[in-house]
């Protein structure tokens, strides 16, 4: 929900700490700010609340090289705790200014905190809580404390997740971070130069590729060329790095004018991505040897569970789906959030599959953590390897989708797809559900995937066309079919968070009982009708809108000859496989949030209120 860098090293830290921030940016960008500790000692903190224009408009405060020094912090801001300003933007500082942080998380009991520092005559300058880890550990560093050890401190004062970084012009040569619970991750890592650490890998890659992801209740030092663990009670700790495998080249947007449209173009590889080294294209033959599950486990499943927030969810309605129509276990699909606090039934029969794309999801955590207590045997899909999903899961089957950081997801998606596919061949196989001659049909229509949707992106055009028809509307309704209904409920997603137009996705069955008030000539639809035994149904949905004057957007398959009969405008996706249809339908709903967004003049890669890495509740 925030982006934190940190640096530590021989050269100037001012332009390294806005590189780093430009790589973790897409997680916040309300606010921006630097702390450096200058020639003369002193920490100097330059910030900027401007909301989107934070970071540029730091950049340029500090770009003539009046501020320099060789250690520093920085920080981009989700607003959580007081308004978008600059009094509120990170770091903070302790009143006498000799200690600096940045923070992630929520501090849950601020208000006891601040009332205890203000009794203490300590004056508060933003409506943060965060504010109070400044002060917190400002006050112990003038008892004498270390910076490690008044960073502890104060992490044992609060209550919530935290992710901190701090400073002090005492020990001018490192910087401290610590991590307790899931409030993003610290990733640390160093050369013979400099150490540094972020939120995000991606922002260390122009330094090592050899990194270390904080554990939560870890504390890292770092200093020019060094990297040092310790537990909270401030003993060393010693844990080896991995070498990620992250590409910083893949976090550029090239030659698209957005990461979005980047992004939506790279599905074709995504979906490679995720079939490389499982699908046998020649063979017929599909394996996934990071599931650690034994046979016995798999036959004694009795339920699927598949958990995650936003369109992390709707895949896993997809996953659903398509797990129950193959391996035939009874599977659904739940919110994370709801699941965590509903205390459900699992045990060691119901398989948990996770979804994410950062892997550090709160919610989806939580979640997670739930299952794991009760003894339910879990798997992860995510993209970021390494993060904290992937270690509370039993195995991790990564997408790799290549780093999403468009705050929409989409390859992260279509991948995910790809990989509960994957899933399901694999454990309908297992249970002979399917028997080899059906894997090979399956796998062989996956093969067409990458092309198929690639077709699919050739409707750009068309969609541009439509996306100014729908950009006059205040109201959306998104309606679907049976696997078309998560695809229905995440074009309607799109729509709400780039295009900020109120969209509803619904069953398409759901309609008579009560969506149809609604119907008019103010509301336009969107129908997901491709050629399916379900499209008489939907045909029969399309009617009943046009009836009541509303406008339709009918997605159905390249050849339908009927729908044009009925609805205002038809989009064709390419004719596939049925179990592949919701990949075609999928990419128009992109592309027509994408080009609605830019029809409106909004910026679809920092959408309003919303950050890529949702680490609170
Ligand atoms: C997607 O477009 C959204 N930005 C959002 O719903 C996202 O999918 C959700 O916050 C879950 O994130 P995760 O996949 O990283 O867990």
């Amino acid at each position: 929900m925030c982006g934190i860098f940190a640096y530590a090293g021989t050269e100037n830290a001012v332009p390294l700490l806005i590189e780093g921030l430009r790589s973790v940016e897409y997680r916040g960008y309300d606010s921006a700010g630097i702390s450096v500790i200058d020639s003369s000692g002193a920490i100097q903190t330059v910030k900027r609340g401007d909301h989107k224009a934070s970071l540029e408009n730091l950049a340029a405060a500090v770009g003539d090289g009046q501020l320099s020094g060789g250690v520093g912090i920085g920080h981009t801001r989700w607003a959580t705790h007081g308004e978008v300003n600059q009094k509120n933007s990170h770091p903070h500082a302790s009143t006498s200014g000799s200690v600096s942080i940045a923070h992630n998380g929520i501090i849950e009991n601020f208000l006891e905190l601040k009332d205890e520092l203000v009794d203490s005559g300590i004056e508060f300058v933003s409506d943060t809580d965060s504010e109070v880890l400044a002060h917190l550990v400002g006050r112990s560093v003038a008892n004498g404390s270390n910076l490690r050890e008044a960073v502890i401190s104060a992490a044992s004062r609060i209550s919530g997740n935290t992710a901190v970084v701090a400073v002090s012009a005492a020990e001018p040569s490192i910087v401290v971070g610590l991590r307790v619970g899931n409030a993003g991750g610290i990733v640390v890592g160093k050369n013979v130069d400099a150490a540094v650490m972020a939120s995000d890998t991606i922002a260390l890659l122009p330094y090592t590729c050899e990194v270390i992801y904080l554990e939560p209740g870890e504390v890292v030092e770092i200093a020019q060329g060094s990297v040092q663990l310790f537990d909270l009670e401030g003993s060393a700790t010693k844990r080896d790095p991995v070498v990620t495998n992250q590409n910083f080249e893949a976090a550029k947007k090239g030659n698209h004018p957005h990461f979005m449209s980047k992004e939506i173009a790279e599905q074709p590889e995504a979906i490679q991505g995720a079939m490389r080294g499982r699908a046998d294209f020649a063979a017929g033959t599909l394996s996934l040897p990071e599931i650690s599950l034994t046979h016995d486990q798999i036959m004694a499943i009795d339920r699927v569970v598949l958990t995650g927030m936003g369109t992390s969810l709707h895949t896993g309605m997809f996953g659903a789906s398509v797990i129950e129509t193959l391996a035939r276990i009874p599977s659904v699909a739940e919110n994370s959030s709801e699941l965590r606090y509903r205390n459900p039934v699992l045990g060691s029969n119901t398989l948990v599959i996770a979804m994410t794309q950062s892997g550090e999801t709160a919610d989806t955590l939580a979640a997670m953590e739930h299952a794991r207590r009760a003894g339910a045997p879990q798997g992860v899909i995510l993209e970021m390897e390494g993060s904290q999903a992937t270690r509370v899961a039993d195995f991790t089957l990564g997408v790799r989708a290549g780093q999403e950081i468009c705050v929409a997801s989409t390859k992260t998606m279509i991948a995910s797809m790809t990989t509960l596919l994957e899933l399901a061949i694999f454990l309908a196989q297992a249970r002979g559900e399917i028997d080899a001659n059906h894997v090979k049909e399956i796998v062989g229509q996956m093969a067409e995937l990458p092309a198929l949707v690639a077709k699919a992106l050739d409707l750009n055009g068309e969609v541009t066309d439509l996306a100014d028809r729908l950009a006059k509307y205040e109201d959306l309704l998104y309606l679907g079919r049976g696997p078309q209904l998560p695809i229905a409920l995440e074009g309607a997603l799109k729509m709400k968070e780039i295009a900020y137009i109120h969209a509803e996705g619904n069953p398409a069955g759901e309609m008579k009982h009560g969506m149809n008030a609604l119907l008019g000539p103010d509301m336009a639809t969107v129908a997901c009708a491709p050629n399916n035994d379900l499209y008489p149904k939907m045909l029969s949905n399309i009617s009943e809108v046009k009836a009541r004057g509303g406008e339709v957007v009918a997605i159905v398959t390249e050849g339908d000859g009927t729908v044009e009969r009925i609805a205002d405008n038809v989009i064709r996706v390419p004719e596939c496989p049925e179990l592949l249809q919701p990949f075609m339908t999928l990419i128009p709903l992109q592309l027509l949030a994408y080009r609605t967004a830019l029809a409106l003049g909004r910026d679809p890669d920092k959408p309003r209120n919303l950050a890529k890495t949702v680490t609170v509740e």
